[in-house]
């Protein structure tokens, strides 16, 4: 049986930063309790129509979740034990933002064991930049207040940010390795369409890195993660050691099996031996409508065909250093990999075939999308 994931999405942000796609909004002090109820019901129905077997990670993420109380936290907790249960040792993580460092012990208290911190850069400059409403002392002491809670700290930076050397990106990653934490999410900036930096990219104001200077500085990120004890084992994503890893993440990679709710979040199950892909009302005001009225949260429920399963299990399997299934990937799709490409790719250095899985190589890395591509006719 598939392990379960739970995705909490909380969509609102103190400020919503100029290069972020997400599905965020800004707070605007008004009462949580609507959405929390709406999730909690969502919850429930999820239980009630799929599944209620235990979760082996519950993952608050946003938006900035980290602007809820402990109170409130704990009734998200409280709501996926209700409803599905939750596994010993099930990992539960909080997206916080530094802003929010002050909540960290209640949020802690109320049952999240894991804070991914979103410091995005050690460099003042660059912060505001990517316009951060946090400098890198706060986000400094953020990191110290979530490790002093005694529960398991990541944080996420961004890199190939407009201007930055190889030499300042090497400084800025070689201290942050150093702080008390056992995960990394290091990604590059990615200009997404219709957020403010596509707008000033197409005026001219704004230059990031071009695509060779943002693959040496990938390359030079794995070295430094390698050196400092760090291990790949996603194409963003490094921890000290595999206990470090992130558990939810991988039930992602894995084509595990995850529950969605809250605005727009997004959710897999395997029901009846067909793989159902569901999508939540994204307008906050919608979805809780969409709950109050139909008693569930979510617009789209799918199945999805064997070819799309697979098409998934092997774009999300690409990403892990383990690689995909061959197996796995030739039952769902009703035919192996083409083995032909499959030669020509480990021929030029792209990929590794090892009889069981397919792994990209470093070279493989830089190009994923167009490997999957490959492998995927
Ligand atoms: C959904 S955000 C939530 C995190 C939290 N609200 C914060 O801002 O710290 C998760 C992570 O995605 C990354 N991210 C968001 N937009 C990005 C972009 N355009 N390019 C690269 N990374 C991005 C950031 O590192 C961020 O921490
Ligand atoms: S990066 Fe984080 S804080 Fe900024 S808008 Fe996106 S989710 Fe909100």
């Amino acid at each position: 049986m598939n392990e379960l994931g739970i995705y909490v999405h909380w969509p609102y942000c103190a400020a919503i930063c100029p290069y972020c796609d997400f599905n965020v909004y800004r707070a605007r002090g008004a009462s949580n309790a609507p959405l929390l109820d709406a999730v909690e019901a969502d919850l429930a129905a999820h239980a009630e129509r799929y599944t209620q077997r235990n979760a082996q990670s519950l993952f608050l993420g946003g938006g900035t979740p980290s602007l809820l109380r402990g109170e409130e936290v704990a009734r998200l907790i409280d709501g996926a034990r209700r409803t599905f249960g939750l596994a010993a040792g099930c990992e539960i993580t909080l997206e916080a933002n530094p802003e929010d460092a002050a909540l960290f012990a209640e949020q802690a208290a109320a049952g999240v064991n894991r804070f991914s911190i979103g410091a995005q850069a050690f460099d003042d400059e660059a912060l505001k930049a990517l316009g951060r409403r946090h400098d890198s002392a706060s986000a400094l002491r953020a990191i110290e207040a979530a490790a002093t809670t005694g529960q398991r700290v990541s944080l996420d930076l961004i890199y190939a940010r407009e201007g930055q050397s190889g030499e300042a990106w090497r400084a800025e990653l070689e201290q942050a390795l150093k702080l008390p934490v056992e995960h990394v999410s290091l990604y590059q900036l990615t200009i997404e369409a219709e957020t403010a930096f596509a707008r000033r990219v197409a005026r001219g104001q704004l230059t990031p890195p071009d695509q060779e200077a943002a693959a040496t500085l990938y390359e030079l990120t794995q070295e430094v993660c390698e050196a400092a004890g760090f291990t790949a084992y996603e194409i963003s994503n490094h921890a000290r050691g595999p206990a470090a890893q992130a558990r939810h993440n991988l039930i992602y990679w894995r084509s595990g099996d995850w529950i969605g709710v809250g605005p727009g979040a997004h959710g897999r199950v395997t029901h009846d031996g067909a793989r159902i892909a569901l999508e939540a009302q994204r307008r906050p005001a919608d979805y809780i409508d969409a709950v109050r009225e139909n008693g569930v949260g979510w617009i789209t429920e799918a199945r999805l065909s064997g070819e799309e399963a697979a098409d998934e299990l092997l774009i999300m399997g690409l990403r892990t250093h383990e690689g995909v299934d061959v197996e796995r990937f030739a039952a769902l799709r009703g035919r192996p990999f083409n083995a032909e490409a499959v030669a020509w790719l480990e021929q030029q250095g792209f990929i590794v075939h090892d009889g069981a899985r397919i792994r990209l190589t470093q070279a493989g890395r830089l190009i994923a999308n167009t490997i999957a591509a490959e492998l995927g006719v």
